[in-house]
């Protein structure tokens, strides 16, 4: 079990795969190795329970969102006030940064006031400037490549329905060989999930319509990362093959922030890919129904679905939080 201990000054360590991660940034799922994950997950569990308490004496985490947000923005302020630190909101729209200052002037001025950048915005290479110039660990809180921060959270309620011995302890090994299905496009949320699902042994299927399959790179690697924890990562065109037998269903919307206009097109590609009752019969018995939220009912999900006793997603949500604090006490150091 990962909880923080005291060492002989009293003071908390980290478990021991967590310390190199002191200092580094989370800019893809793939980022971390599989002890990280699993490790990371273990500790979200025991902060949870409360069987573990981090300070991270004051230390102060600037938020940049160039796209909505609550789920990510809140459960990061919370997360740090409950780690006895604090947030400061630097949107766009509140700095110079939506006047046209340049990252590299941003980055290395805020890391000269604050401990960390959580960032949320459109191109992953953007959230690579960021870090390249910043001196502080930049976190991705979602990209239009991939959304680590969901993924942990989304990893932690899996193992939380089928990994859990007592409250707040994880048995891993318990999630290898599970099977989480993602119906719908291959996009950030998917790319996420199947590099962190790889990493914990899981099988990962995604199920979309021919042309919104996930990005390619992102497949290659994932495939490569499965292969070394005996899972897999495979796409499907069907959307019952797709769901037959696994322990998650798992939708996202079908327009993404930033495809506004791609909706209506969008929703005739999608016809007949609403994860609903019907679909979920085709799953294994005991299966959980996720979705990371905003939700449209009756589009890439049914009220039922969404409603009923297979429903983990308001677990999920709040799971937001506790894998924040996790990676957070990571970053900054416990
Ligand atoms: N799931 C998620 O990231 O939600 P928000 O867009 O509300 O942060
Ligand atoms: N794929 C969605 C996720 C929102 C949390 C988006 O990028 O808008």
């Amino acid at each position: 079990m990962a909880s923080a201990a005291s060492n002989p000054a009293g003071a908390q360590v980290l478990p021991a795969a967590l310390q190199p991660l002191r200092g580094q940034d989370l800019l893809s799922s793939g980022d971390l190795s599989a002890e990280q994950t699993a490790a990371l997950l273990e500790l979200a569990a025991g902060l949870k329970a409360g069987r573990c308490r981090i300070d991270l004496g004051g230390k102060v985490l600037g938020l940049i969102f160039s796209k909505a947000s609550t789920r990510t923005r809140v459960s990061f302020t919370v997360a740090m006030a409950r780690l006895g630190g604090q947030t400061l909101d630097l949107n766009p729209q509140v700095s110079q940064v939506g006047r046209g200052e340049p990252v590299a002037d941003t980055a290395r001025v805020l890391s000269r006031y604050v401990d960390a950048l959580a960032i949320r915005t459109f191109g992953q290479d953007e959230l690579a400037d960021y870090a390249h110039w910043a001196s502080i660990p930049v976190i991705n809180a979602l990209t239009d490549l991939e959304h680590p921060c969901q993924a942990l959270a989304d990893y932690l309620t899996l193992a939380e329905a089928f990994a859990t011995t007592t409250p707040g302890e994880l048995n891993l090994q318990n999630l290898k060989g599970l099977t989480l299905t993602y119906l719908g496009d291959g996009n950030n949320v998917a790319h996420s999930l199947m590099l962190c699902g790889a990493l914990l042994g899981v099988h990962v299927r995604i199920g979309c319509p021919q042309g919104y399959e996930p990005d390619g790179a992102v497949l290659a690697r994932s495939q490569q990362l499965a292969a070394a924890q005996g899972s897999s990562v495979t796409v499907l065109h069907e959307p019952v093959a797709a769901v037959r037998g696994a322990h998650a269903l798992y939708t996202d919307v079908w327009a993404s922030m930033g495809q506004e206009e791609e909706k209506a097109e969008r929703e005739r590609a999608f016809a007949g890919w609403c994860l609903e009752e019907e679909l979920i019969a085709e799953a294994d018995s005991r299966a959980i129904v996720l979705h990371c939220l905003p939700a449209y009912r009756g589009l890439e999900i049914s009220a039922g679905a969404m409603e009923g006793p297979s429903s983990r997603i308001f677990d999920q949500a709040e799971n937001r939080l506790h894998a924040q604090q996790a990676l957070l006490a990571a970053l900054l150091g416990g």
